[in-house]
């Protein structure tokens, strides 16, 4: 068995990879420190199984470090989650992990890029600018566990070269060599239009 990763330490590669069920058993352990209504093992199953959808894995070592998830609805892509182990937080892990979900995202068509957030989740709302995401509107009550709203932001243009310059900036900064794993280079078709969106209070859980 691998020993976990030692927090601090720089001189091991961030693996990101696409999630399998194999992942869920520490992907759920990370659930359930981060989120007040943690997504149950069934939900990511199913997620797995649904066309139109690329969840991703980070690893340090072996050990599953963080995630993140994107739905296609038509060119829109719609960050469905993002969560990264407590012991692990603030070190540019999140980051990598969305410069690779918005590639891939890319690669599945979209244009442009949007996600919900609580109003309250500063840190994660200073994320998502760092990837271009603005205010875009609100959700009143959208979370169901306090009634708090949700402020919905968005990334415009996330096709054009200017965009591409941006999020090769930010990977030129990341304090992690990146390692991809399990990715084809032309992901499987476009999703079906039809994919409905999973909003955060409507299946009872959190969405990002
Ligand atoms: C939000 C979350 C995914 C960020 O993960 P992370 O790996 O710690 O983020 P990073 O280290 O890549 O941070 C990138 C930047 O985001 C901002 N940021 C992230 N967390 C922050 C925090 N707690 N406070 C302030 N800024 C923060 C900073 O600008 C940071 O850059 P810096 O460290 O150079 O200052 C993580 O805190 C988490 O899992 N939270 C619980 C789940 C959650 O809220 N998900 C988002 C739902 S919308």
């Amino acid at each position: 068995m691998s020993a976990a990763p030692v927090a601090g330490s720089t001189a091991l590669a961030l693996t990101v990879s696409p999630m399998r069920p194999r992942h869920l058993p520490e992907v759920l352990a990370i659930e359930a420190q981060v989120y007040p209504r943690p997504w149950s093992s069934r939900l990511f199953e199913e997620e797995l199984d649904r066309s139109g959808r690329l969840y991703l894995v980070a690893r340090l070592g072996a050990t599953v470090v963080g995630y993140a998830g994107v739905l296609m609805i038509a060119d829109d892509g719609h960050i469905a989650t993002i969560a990264v182990d407590p012991a692990w937080q603030r070190h540019g892990i999140a980051r990598c992990l969305l410069v690779e979900l918005v590639r891939q995202a890319r690669l599945l068509g979209a244009e442009q890029l949007t996600l919900e957030v609580r109003v309250s989740n500063r840190g994660a709302q200073e994320l998502y600018r760092s990837l271009g995401f603005a205010p875009g509107g609100a959700r009143k009550a959208y979370y169901s566990d306090n009634g708090e709203d949700a402020l919905v932001m968005w990334a415009h243009g996330i096709a054009t070269d200017e965009y591409d310059t941006r999020l090769e900036r930010l990977q030129s900064r990341s304090r992690w060599p990146i390692v991809r794993q399990g990715f084809t280079d032309a992901p499987a078709g476009r999703p079906h239009p039809a994919v409905p969106p999973r909003a955060g209070t409507a299946s009872g859980q959190e969405a990002s």
